[in-house]
């Protein structure tokens, strides 16, 4: 039996994989460097196509479901649920080319090592990505595998109407990826995803993976505030309905409650738009996003009651209508500890360091939690940045990263 030995000198094709990095980074490529394939958006459509033409290349089964979600299989000797490595293609509008890319094409690197090695797997192995995981363009994130795994409503999901006033079923329609499947009940025997960590833990400690036990909840909250329009220079200030005004201070309000909380809480006002917009007219409407993230559900709930009450205050004192929407209310998670432990162990195994630790940024990965045993591998941000074009994970992480994912999805699914 020459498994074992197999198993221990398989290593990825780094410059195949950073090649194909690149690669899909060049779809809606930005100047300067990052990307823009904001989801269902003619890029986002590009950079599914060369994805999957890859899939195609690798011998994957595809198929895809009707929230636009994508999944090639790589057949076991036996049926049964698929081992899953995951993660989303879609980025914000100034995103780099790793965030969620790498996951799926260290995914499609494992598949194509194992292809090379003649080695089979007694379970079905898949990749996969998911429709919308950013939310930066159709809230919430995490939709696409939100509706896979039964935690948001299919026809719910197709309805969301987007910051550009597009709707999803209109949008997933026009880049051609309505599939056939089912959605909501897509299983896997086990999720795992390896991500950048966007965030400044690993960097700084100059350690090369994290163990990710869990994701800090996610409670996204949208206030549309309507006033009335005025002259700014004639109006005097107390006959003024300033939606702008309400707007930015349920901005300010936010931060304010963020600190004073303390501990791991977190908030973002990062979408204000104001109507029409111009330097000499009072604001009629007004709409602001606050993304509020927390470890402790109960502090992420009183910090978001807490702002929801402010707000209908401040727009009443001010004249103003109010409609607040809530348009993600996702919990903490935390990740199966046997998974997390293969993880740590795999890493140590292989000579790196490893560390435990949360994860700030929503995954798709959270989304499984709850259907079977999840984990998920980070590799280090360069200065902690993402979510901004000049987002850099060193080759030599992304390489440590994706022979970490190719292990513990071997000893998943199980070498024949
Ligand atoms: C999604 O990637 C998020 O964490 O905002
Ligand atoms: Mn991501
Ligand atoms: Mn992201």
């Amino acid at each position: 039996m020459t498994g074992v030995g197999n198993r221990r000198n398989l290593r990825i094709n780094l410059d195949r994989l950073l090649g194909r990095l690149e690669e899909l980074g060049r779809v809606g490529a930005l100047e300067g460097g990052g990307v823009c394939r904001l989801a269902l958006t003619d890029e986002d459509r590009r950079g599914r196509d060369l994805v999957v033409g890859w899939m195609k290349e690798l011998g994957l089964s595809l198929s895809i479901d009707r929230i636009g979600n994508v999944v090639g299989v790589r057949a076991g000797t036996e049926d049964g649920l698929p081992v899953v490595a995951g993660s989303h293609i879609d980025t914000v509008a100034t995103g780099g080319i790793y965030d969620g890319c790498l996951g799926v094409l260290a995914g499609l690197e494992a598949v194509a090592v194992l292809n090379e090695a003649g080695i089979k797997t007694q379970r079905p192995l898949a990749v996969a990505f998911f429709t919308n995981e950013e939310g930066a363009r159709f809230a919430p994130d995490m939709m696409g595998s939100a509706v896979s795994q039964g935690v948001l409503d299919l026809d719910e999901a197709l309805a969301v109407s987007g910051i550009d006033d597009t709707i999803v079923a209109d949008d997933l329609a026009a880049i051609g990826y309505v599939g056939e499947a089912r959605a909501g009940d897509f299983r896997a025997h086990c999720y795992v995803e390896l991500h950048v960590e966007q965030g400044p833990v690993l960097d700084k400690a100059g350690e090369t993976i994290g163990a990710v036990t869990g994701v800090q909840g996610i409670y996204w909250t949208e206030f549309k505030i309507t006033g009335t329009s005025n002259h700014a220079g004639t109006t005097p200030m107390q006959n003024r309905h300033d939606a702008g005004y309400v707007a930015a201070s349920v901005a300010v309000q936010a931060r304010e409650i963020a600190e004073r909380e303390g501990g791991n809480q977190v908030a973002n006002a990062g979408f204000l738009r104001l109507h029409p917009g111009l330097v000499n007219v009072v604001a009629g409407e007004a709409t602001v996003t606050i993304d509020f993230r927390n470890t402790d559900v109960k502090v992420l709930k009183r910090a978001t009651e807490e702002l929801i009450e402010f707000a209908e205050r401040a727009a009443a004192e001010e004249g103003c209508e109010i409609a607040v929407h809530p348009h993600a209310r996702f919990d903490p998670v935390e990740f199966d500890p046997g998974m997390v432990a293969l993880v740590e162990k795999t890493a140590r195994g292989a000579g790196h360091s490893v560390r435990r630790m949360h994860s700030g940024a929503g995954h798709d990965a959270q989304m499984f939690a709850a259907n079977c045993p999840t984990a998920m591998i980070f590799v280090p941000s360069e200065h902690g940045v993402s979510h901004n074009i000049t987002e850099h994970t060193a080759p030599e992480d992304i390489r440590a990263g994706a022979d970490v994912l190719l292990q513990v999805l071997l000893e998943k699914a199980g070498e024949v």
